[in-house]
């Protein structure tokens, strides 16, 4: 990476590894990856200087500061609390979309929901946790799925648990609206039923989610490595998609592990297209599908 002489006078001596209005050193980007590392397990090398650059860049411009030396200053003190979460925030990545990796959608409406709905219409309770769940479409689709095999299933014991560390993202599935192209994806049947229109023509157009498909989701604020996880039932399946993919082997690992006593025996993990499931609770797992796997025990 090319370094840069930096501009201002107070940095006279300090060498850009980015090219732009701000002084981002190699020291800053060490100290802004070690807080993301502590804050949320996610592993950032010089490499994503420019992905940190550009996303953080907005937050200097509104808060009046020169500097990414300022910037980690703030961030690093007790009264930057607020701005180390809105850091967080812009440097996580959240692309997520209605039925992504679709082929985890249709295993859950085959295999894994038939018997689950049987044992709701009965009084059971079915609890599935989407474990980093961006905006909601995750969380959704899953809900979607559910009442597309049962429509009355928020007169059950039906619950998603959607959790995300980013509080933007958790606000914004909480409420529930997306725009006429992010629900492309949602079959139209299944759109027509469970959103309802807002505001907005054509494109521009935005829908609200149903009661019915809102009150299957609760959405909480959770970060993944946090030392213990508040949840006290266990979930007949669990989605963790494209999340772990950001954090070192080891971390990776410990969350695997941590599912295992999460699962109900026999339960299902649904991962993303470029994560595996390993250390010691690979052992605990037989693969089910595509980046599919079952919880060994079942019937136990
Ligand atoms: C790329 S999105 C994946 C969303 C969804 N699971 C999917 O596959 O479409 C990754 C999400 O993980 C969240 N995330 C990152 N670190 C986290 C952590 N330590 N605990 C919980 N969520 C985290 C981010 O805020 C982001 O919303």
């Amino acid at each position: 990476m090319s370094e840069l002489e930096s501009g201002g006078p107070g940095n006279a001596r300090r060498r850009s590894i980015v090219a732009g209005e701000f002084v981002l050193t190699s020291e800053d980007m060490r100290q802004i990856a070690a807080m993301l590392h502590a804050d949320a397990g996610i592993y950032l090398t010089e490499a994503k200087a420019t992905l940190v650059y550009s996303r953080l860049s907005k937050r200097l411009r509104s808060l009046g500061l020169e500097s990414f030396r300022d910037y980690c200053a703030l961030v690093a003190s007790a009264e930057g609390l607020d701005e180390r979460q809105k850091m967080l925030a812009a440097l996580t990545t959240n692309v997520t979309n209605f039925y992504r990796e679709p082929h985890h959608f249709e295993h859950l409406a085959k295999t894994v929901l038939p018997p689950l709905l049987d044992q709701a219409r009965r009084g059971g309770r079915v609890r599935i946790w989407s474990a980093a769940c961006s905006n909601g479409a995750e969380p959704y689709t899953i809900a979607l799925t559910i009442l597309g095999l049962l429509p009355e299933a928020a007169g059950h014991d039906i619950k998603i648990l959607a959790t995300d560390i980013d509080t933007n993202m958790v606000a914004h599935g909480h409420q529930g609206v997306y725009s006429e192209a992010a629900l492309r994806p949602v079959p139209a049947e299944l759109r027509r039923r469970w959103f309802v229109p807002l505001r907005g023509q054509g494109a521009a157009k935005d829908w609200g989610v149903a009661d019915e498909l809102r009150q299957l989701v609760a959405f909480r604020e959770l970060n993944l490595i946090a030392p213990s996880w508040p949840m006290k039932g266990r979930f007949q399946a669990i989605f963790c998609r494209n999340v772990v993919i950001y954090f070192e082997e080891a971390t990776q690992a410990r969350i695997w592990s941590r599912f295992v006593p999460q699962l109900t025996p026999g339960g299902h993990l649904y991962i993303g297209h470029s994560e595996r499931v390993s250390g010691p609770a690979a052992a605990d797992f037989q693969p089910a599908g595509i980046t599919t796997y079952q919880l060994k025990g079942a019937g136990r």
